[in-house]
């Protein structure tokens, strides 16, 4: 059977030819297909001598078992292939360092405010906190600040379009003081609170951002006085500084709500800042007017209040100069604290 030998031939050369398995099958078609070659083949086995066909059917069915192997061979060979160049593609570099988990921090200046918080705590101030988006009464007027007051301009404010629902004009915050009055006319004496957060200013530069914070501090009753504050705000100093090589100084000032009024200044005695007074907060013995607006009698209750800025305790507490690096969100100097 010549011809059988020379199908074979011809079709395992073909399906080794294939480079796709649609061409594959397309090949196999043309030998196994109902039109096929071999299938023809088998068609002329009713023609033969009964005596030669079934030597010629075995040979067929010999000639179909080789090229039905032959197909899964090379339909295996071509998947193979297939699934070898999709993973050469899609290849991940193991050995790569992988991205980690990132870590958060706290940001410096928060970690100013809770370091203040548990220092006051521990002296048996409360904590309070307060909207920062406040009125006019609360953040001038009750201050002993009144509308068209020259003082009002010591700090340039953003108002805030409306009013709040008793008709009083709105604004940020510009100082944490208001929160005196907030807490005052809720708490019954002694009144012994600090209230850091957030303010706002129209201010910006190396020392000033239009959003910066502050904290709070209060302290009346019926025999607080000026002293007082000297010992709370130096012995709070030495805390927060971890020192005692620094000295304390109060410097004569103006705000309405305090009467007098000081701002304190600080010199470390060692370090960078050495030798060079620093400002580091206002202060005062509270104005009889803004006693009044606690709803108490000034006559008998009186004591001090003061406002810190908590960036700026926090550059001196790291060595930092321009306060606007807090608020970059760069990370090489966020991950330095
Ligand atoms: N509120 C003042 C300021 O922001 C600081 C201050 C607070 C002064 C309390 C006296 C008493 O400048």
């Amino acid at each position: 059977m010549q011809n059988i030998e020379d199908i074979v031939a011809r079709a395992l050369a073909e399906f080794s030819a294939a480079a796709e398995p649609s061409a594959l099958e397309n090949a196999k078609a043309g030998y196994l297909g109902k039109t096929g070659e071999l299938t023809a083949l088998l068609k002329t086995l009713g023609k033969l001598a009964p005596e030669d066909r079934k030597a010629a059917g075995a040979a067929i069915n010999v000639a179909k078992e080789k090229l039905e192997a032959a197909l899964d061979a090379r339909r295996a060979a071509l998947a193979d292939a297939k699934m070898q160049a999709r993973l050469a593609e899609e290849a991940l570099d193991v050995s790569l360092p992988g991205r980690g988990r990132g870590h958060g921090g706290i940001h410096p200046v928060i970690r100013t405010w809770e370091r203040v918080e548990a220092i006051y705590r521990s002296i048996g101030f409360d904590v309070a906190d307060g909207p920062e988006i406040e009125t006019d009464w609360h953040n001038f007027t009750s201050l002993n600040n009144p509308e068209n007051h020259p003082a009002r301009s010591m700090q340039d404010t953003f108002y805030v379009d409306g009013k709040d629902s008793s008709g009083l004009q709105l604004l940020l915050r510009t100082h944490t003081s208001p929160m005196q009055v907030r807490y005052a006319r809720m708490h019954k004496p002694p009144i012994k609170v600090i209230a850091p957060g957030r303010t706002y200013r129209v201010d910006s530069d190396a020392t000033h951002s239009p959003m910066f914070h502050q904290v709070e501090g209060l302290w009346i009753d019926e025999h607080i006085s000026f002293a007082d504050l000297k010992g709370v705000y130096t012995n709070f100093l030495r805390r927060f500084f971890e020192t005692d090589a620094l000295q304390v100084r109060f410097r004569p000032s103006y705000f309405p709500f305090t009467e007098p009024s000081a701002e304190i200044d600080m010199q470390f005695a060692e370090g960078p800042f050495k030798g060079r007074w620093l400002e580091i907060s206002g202060s005062g013995q509270v104005h009889p007017t803004v006693v009044r607006n606690f709803g108490l009698d000034p006559e008998r209750y009186i004591g001090f209040a003061f406002g810190s800025g908590l960036e700026r305790l926090t550059m001196l507490r790291y060595g930092i100069d321009d306060l606007r690096l807090f608020f970059d969100g760069d990370l090489r100097f966020l991950k330095q604290f």
